[in-house]
């Protein structure tokens, strides 16, 4: 049996174009315009490319950009003043502050700086406490986009065993509690996970977020399983650099049901997440009700 492959890439158009229709309705009928403010400090090249694509797919959306490039020995002092004034901009719903930021800066500090209400990347302490004990939260972006691919490839997940690979507090442990939300039985494994190929093979579900390139071959998988590869690895190729996930595709894909293919796969949906927390912090500001489909 050959996975089907899960198109992300499409996927993140349809979620992008939900979000684009709400946001001419909230330009319609309430006169009111999301706004995205994006801080980056220094010149991390990975990041300004990011950074780049935020912007212009929130534009394209329809939403306003505010992008903030600050340079890399800003003091953090200026960098929570900046804060301060984007949480008492009410043309701002949601604050993202691209990490990592430079080693003399205080990231926890300056998460936590962000008024939780227009932290759309979920990373806030109020959030991510929120997440864990099921109330009404911003959720990290791309376990959120995880659990949009893995809705409408499943249906509902009720009772399935789901392994996430992977413990960051960006990946694996929201992944582990939205699973745990639609009823999972969920394992979170690790780099000191004994017998990992064993716990994996018990997985109707398996989200891969190591960032160690092929780590999972195929033989791993129970047969059917339904895997979601975060990981984007840059490896040598033949003539350039390729980009791999954690999953080993060729082997994995004679032994899933679906698989998301990387790249394509999760990469797209998390700035179509990002956008999606935008107009639910957007709505949730002004006492709107939130579009369907785009929360968890
Ligand atoms: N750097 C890499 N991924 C992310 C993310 O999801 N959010 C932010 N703020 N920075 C990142």
């Amino acid at each position: 049996m050959t996975a089907k492959t899960i198109d992300g890439k499409a996927f993140a158009a349809e979620v992008r174009a939900k979000v684009a229709e709400h946001v001419a309705r909230l330009k319609e009928e309430h006169g009111i315009t999301p706004g995205l403010a994006v801080v980056l400090v220094g010149e991390d090249p990975a990041s300004q490319v990011y950074v780049r694509s935020k912007g212009k797919q929130t534009v394209e959306v329809g939403m306003a950009s505010f992008e903030h490039k600050l340079p890399a020995e800003t003091e953090e002092a200026d960098l929570v003043a900046l804060i301060d004034q984007l949480n008492a901009d009410p043309e701002v719903h949601g604050i993202l502050v691209q990490l990592p930021l430079p080693s003399h800066l205080n990231e926890d500090l300056v998460i936590n700086r962000i008024d939780p209400a227009k932290d759309v990347d979920g990373f806030h302490i109020s959030n991510v406490g929120r997440l864990a004990t099921g109330q009404k939260a911003m959720v990290p972006c791309t376990p959120l986009g995880c659990l949009m691919l893995l809705r409408e490839e499943l249906g509902s997940l009720s009772g399935r065993d789901a392994v996430v690979i992977g413990r960051s507090n960006i990946v694996g442990k929201p992944m582990a509690q939205l699973l745990l939300g639609d009823s999972c039985t969920v394992t979170i494994a690790h780099s000191r996970t004994k017998d990992l190929a064993e716990v994996v093979r018990r997985a109707d579900i398996v989200v891969a977020a190591v960032g160690r390139p092929e780590m999972v071959p195929g033989d791993w998988l129970k047969p059917g399983a339904t895997v979601i590869d975060v990981g984007i690895n840059r490896v040598p190729g033949d003539k350039k650099p390729r980009l791999v996930g954690d999953v080993e595709f060729a082997s994995a894909r004679e032994v899933a049901g679906a698989i998301t293919p990387v790249p394509g796969g999760v990469g797209p949906m998390t700035i179509a997440c990002l956008l999606a927390n935008t107009i639910t912090a957007c709505c949730r500001a002004n006492g709107l009700i939130e579009p369907e489909g785009l929360t968890a």
